[in-house]
């Protein structure tokens, strides 16, 4: 029998009352990432892994839909400034995401805190900006420059090496990286026999630093170089024939599943640190895998797997939220789920995520490079570091 038309109204009336409208919203998504340039492979492959992750997840949305605008920031934080600036007033996004270099971080964090436009972090590490200069409004769903680095230090001394010689790129995230090294290193009893900063951009002979380096005689060698820069490194560091005098360690995004099958030989023996590694045995990232390569014919790399997570805790707010724009912010700092790198939560102390690190060899065999966990340290946390959310 149908209910009269009265109490029907009365019913949706009392309904509403109690949990307002059910309003389907759309999300507006600016993503920020470098399409062209030295880390123009890391852009594709976040694109690429939040563009899957909103597949996978799209039904936690409801009835609330996510609308993407891009555009490319090269690692040039003066024209990435401009163009998030215009997704925040013309476009009018609900938050950004993306952001690779850790400088252009850096450039848009004030932009971002004063307009309270989340910018979920999917890559870059920059620790002031969960540290000293943390915002409600920056979220990081990636790592921080030391929390994937702190741990080599100590863990490179237990290895029997007591002098090391670091090098990485003259820009924040090569020097928060290696003081993030040198941090357990020294305490422990290391000597850092020597450093180098070449440019970020244009450097084609990373020989006169090997020659450098390999003078100061040290025990091995710290590094951290990514995308066109990596590749060109590990190559070079083969050809002038030192890894077995002298081993490389590494920063993991130095044989990132991105491009370590370029590298191939030379990749050999190389020691690495990172939050993620492709084979992860566990459902989420078995789903995740299988997936990615399906669409790309690829293996997903760590950027990969940052962009599908920074996809999934948007959805994952949205839903808590139920659709307000303002409880939404909230949200995305109480998020925590199983991703593919392993159980994540964000630390609304710092906004920054807290993951497992893992120590990974990397081994050419049969015509590939194959990445095994060595060891793994749980539940990596930052230090809340002069933090102060406002
Ligand atoms: C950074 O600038 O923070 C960064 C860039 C590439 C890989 C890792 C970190």
């Amino acid at each position: 029998m149908s209910k009269p038309i009265g109490s029907l109204v009365a019913a949706v009336a009392m309904t509403t009352a109690l949990t307002g409208p059910a309003v389907a919203e759309e999300f507006k998504i600016g993503v920020l990432l470098p399409f062209s340039g030295v880390y123009a492979a890391l852009g594709e492959h976040i694109e690429n892994g939040f563009k899957l992750g909103l597949e996978h997840f799209k039904d936690d949305l409801g009835d609330h839909t996510v609308t993407m605008v891009r555009d490319d920031t090269e690692a040039n934080p003066g024209s990435s400034l401009a163009k998030a600036k215009k997704m925040i007033l013309q476009d009018k996004v609900d938050a950004m995401t993306g952001i690779v270099s850790s400088a252009v971080l850096a450039g848009l964090r004030d932009t971002v805190d004063a307009a309270k436009v989340p910018l979920i972090v999917a890559n870059a590490g920059n620790n002031m900006m969960t540290g000293e200069r943390c915002s409600p409004y920056v979220v990081r769903v990636s790592f921080s420059n030391g929390q994937v680095n702190r741990p080599m230090g100590k863990w490179v001394y237990d290895q029997g090496k007591k002098k090391v010689y670091l090098m990485a790129p003259d820009y924040a995230a090569g020097h928060q990286m290696m003081e993030a090294f040198k941090s357990t290193f020294e305490p422990a009893g290391g000597e850092i026999v020597g450093e180098a900063y070449p440019p970020l951009r244009g450097v084609d002979d990373y020989g006169p630093y090997l020659t450098a380096a390999k003078a100061t005689n040290p025990d091995a060698i710290y590094v951290f170089f990514a995308g066109g820069a990596a590749i060109k490194f590990v190559k070079q560091y083969h050809e002038f024939g030192i890894k077995k005098d002298i081993p490389l360690y590494a920063s993991g995004f130095l044989t990132s599943a991105a491009y370590v099958h370029v590298e191939g030989e030379a990749a050999d023996g190389i020691t690495s640190i990172l939050h993620y590694t492709p084979n992860i045995d566990t459902p989420e990232n078995k789903r995740f895998q299988e997936a990615y390569q399906a669409a790309h014919g690829k293996v997903g790399s760590e950027f990969s797997a940052q962009g599908y997570d920074a996809a999934r805790l948007i959805v994952e707010a949205i839903k808590a939220s139920g659709g307000d724009k303002e409880a939404f912010k909230t949200a995305l700092r109480n998020a925590s789920f199983n991703g593919p790198r392993g159980p994540m939560k964000i630390d609304p102390a710092t906004n920054n995520v807290i993951q497992n690190v893992y120590i990974i060899k990397n081994e050419f065999k049969d015509g590939k490079v194959h990445q095994s966990v060595l060891d793994t340290i749980e539940n990596v946390q930052d230090p809340v570091s002069g933090c102060q959310m406002n």
